[in-house]
């Protein structure tokens, strides 16, 4: 079983900071690095370490070919990456003592997918493959009909969130994972106890992953609902806690681990993710996750 991600790539440019810059401010920082990320390459990172069979399906620029390698690198299929004249999107990343993060997001190649790359993709997918999409990409609703016509099954993170697409592509989705911010937003709720109840009534058919933070993270569909707690470790870059937790999540579960199995170890790589600098860099391998389960008697 094969997983394509539709998905970004980014030059991260990480700047550690005293407090995030004022308006009107000019600050200088001592503390710069220049890191892989995109959320959707971060997913793919996340996945290839936790032993899934994934293919990233993206662009960036032709001068970037180190991007290719560092990806392979670290297992993940880059043979579906076109290369173009469109510079490769990058992140402006303001990063606090404090763990807190602000990002500028410029989305460069990351828009300049075709629908003729999309559709040479999926005429290899097989039905019961995965396709995953973040939002920040191009094509996403085109992705999802032609996944649709192929059997082909569809997760969307729908970050940085875009209420209105995301509303008019849901049909299409079989897997949503959101954080609670993004949930409510997308349903019309105050709280957490209401969007479990509502998201079900309106969409009977999908299933959603709703993460928590530090509470942990929520898994419902049309007949159930659990709920699974986050572990607590001292955080020095948030950045890409998600995108890991995905990764590992949707590997899980594509492996056919029990829900409640998946998410725990995913809430596992997620924490270990946060003690770590940088978003690719910072997603531990599936010995580093055993062992720190270990350590939880778990
Ligand atoms: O989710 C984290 C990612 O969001 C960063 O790597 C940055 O590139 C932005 O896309």
């Amino acid at each position: 079983m094969t997983i394509y991600n539709v998905g970004s790539i980014n030059l991260d440019h990480v700047y550690q900071l005293d407090h995030f810059v004022r308006p009107g401010e000019t600050m200088a920082s001592d503390d710069y690095q220049c890191l892989l990320g995109g959320k959707g390459a971060n997913q793919s990172v996340a996945l290839a370490k936790a032993g899934a069979d994934v293919k990233h399906v993206g662009a960036i620029h032709h001068s970037n070919q180190a991007i290719l390698s560092q990806l392979q690198s670290l297992g993940v299929d880059t043979q579906l990456i076109n290369t173009t004249e469109v510079p490769t999107g990058h992140a402006i990343i303001q990063l606090t003592k404090q763990a807190e993060n602000a990002i500028i997001l410029y989305q460069g190649a990351n828009h300049a997918l075709t629908e003729q790359q999309i559709d040479d993709v999926l005429q290899n997918a097989q039905a019961g493959d995965w396709v995953l999409l973040q939002n920040e990409t191009n094509l996403i609703e085109y992705v999802m009909q032609k996944a649709k016509q192929c059997e082909v099954k569809v997760a969307f993170n729908p970050a940085p969130m875009d209420a209105e697409l995301t509303k008019q592509v849901l049909g299409l989705v079989d897997l949503l994972i959101v954080n609670e911010v993004e949930a409510m937003d997308l349903i019309g709720t105050q709280d957490i106890a209401s969007t479990i109840k509502a998201f079900p009534q309106a969409y009977p058919d999908l299933e959603v992953l709703m993460t928590l933070g530090k509470d942990g993270v929520c898994y419902f569909n049309g007949k159930e609902h659990l709920q699974v707690e986050a572990f607590s470790v001292q955080a020095v870059d948030t950045t890409a806690a998600g995108d890991t937790f995905i990764g590992f999540c949707l590997s899980a579960l594509m492996a056919g681990e029990p829900v409640t199995k998946a998410i725990r170890r995913a809430c596992a790589a997620s924490a270990l993710c946060v003690t770590r600098l940088g978003a690719a860099a910072s997603i531990p391998t599936q010995q580093e996750v055993t062992d720190f389960l270990a350590l939880q008697n778990d």
